[in-house]
């Protein structure tokens, strides 16, 4: 894995975002995966100066979004389709119809199938388009990427799954009590992550020192989602100096692991 350490987060925002225009120049048609949460939106920022500032266009651009919750109708302030729209989408010149974001109705929570069909056709439609050319990481707390969870085996393909409370709690700032919090989400598994071309992930902040130093142990665990990564030949990290604080010294500068 290649690591960066970004002096803050304005400038990790920014290396990401660098790296996805330099694959949008070099193929305007590419096929990214997306991801959601407080992580990246510096980089959505950025890429927002880029589209307005640098000819940096999104005109052919495919996306498929990591994950959604279940039990949020996507006109929900807090649903992944909503935070899209308002950060990027709305605000870029993709063609609608080519962003992709998994999604299952809390009505079929108990038809399974239903949602299993969804998650099937969700993989069938990326790998019939050649698959992600570049997949944007970020990682939680306990480890997981995307909404897969800590466990003692892990799903390959997009899947439901029950969220930890430690997510649930994690995300509860974003809703107006806990309860509100949904119990499931609809998520691409890690074969469907780490079957991209290349992978980006990103983090910042002292909570997320702990997790990237356990991500770089050279071991891979279940109960570390993020640890599948290291058997992935093309993954950059890129973090600011605050979720570096716990590595070894050998990596507190940008190297290769
Ligand atoms: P965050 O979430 O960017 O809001 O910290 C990351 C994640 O849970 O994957």
């Amino acid at each position: 894995m290649e690591l960066m350490v970004a002096k803050d987060y304005q400038e990790m925002s920014l290396l990401a975002a660098e790296v996805i225009a330099k694959q949008v120049k070099k193929k305007p048609d590419s096929v990214l995966g997306l991801a959601t949460g407080s992580t990246p939106l510096g980089m959505y920022g950025k890429l927002l100066d880029m589209v307005n500032n640098e000819n940096v266009s999104f005109k052919n651009v495919t996306t498929f979004n990591l994950d959604e919750y279940v039990g949020l109708a996507l006109q929900h302030a807090q649903s992944y389709h909503t935070y899209m729209m308002e950060h990027f989408f709305s605000k870029i010149d993709i063609d609608l119809s080519n962003t992709h974001i998994p999604y299952c109705e809390s009505k079929f929570i108990n038809e399974i199938e239903v949602c299993n069909k969804a998650c099937a056709e969700y993989d069938d439609l990326i790998e019939h388009l050649g698959g992600i050319d570049l997949q944007i990481l970020g990682i939680g707390s306990n480890g997981h990427i995307g909404f897969n969870e800590p466990a003692t085996s892990l799903e390959t393909g997009t899947h439901i799954v029950s969220l930890t409370e430690e997510t649930r709690i994690a995300n509860a700032r974003f809703f107006s009590s806990f309860d509100e919090v949904p119990t499931h989400a609809i998520t691409m598994g890690v074969g469907t992550i780490l079957k991209s071309k290349e992978i980006l992930l990103l983090a910042n902040g002292s909570n997320k020192a702990e997790v990237i130093a356990n991500m770089f142990s050279g071991r891979v665990d279940t109960f570390l989602p993020a640890s599948l990564l290291q058997v992935h030949p093309n993954v950059t990290v890129i973090i600011d100096k605050e979720a570096a604080s716990k590595l070894e010294n050998k990596y507190q500068t940008n190297g290769h692991i």
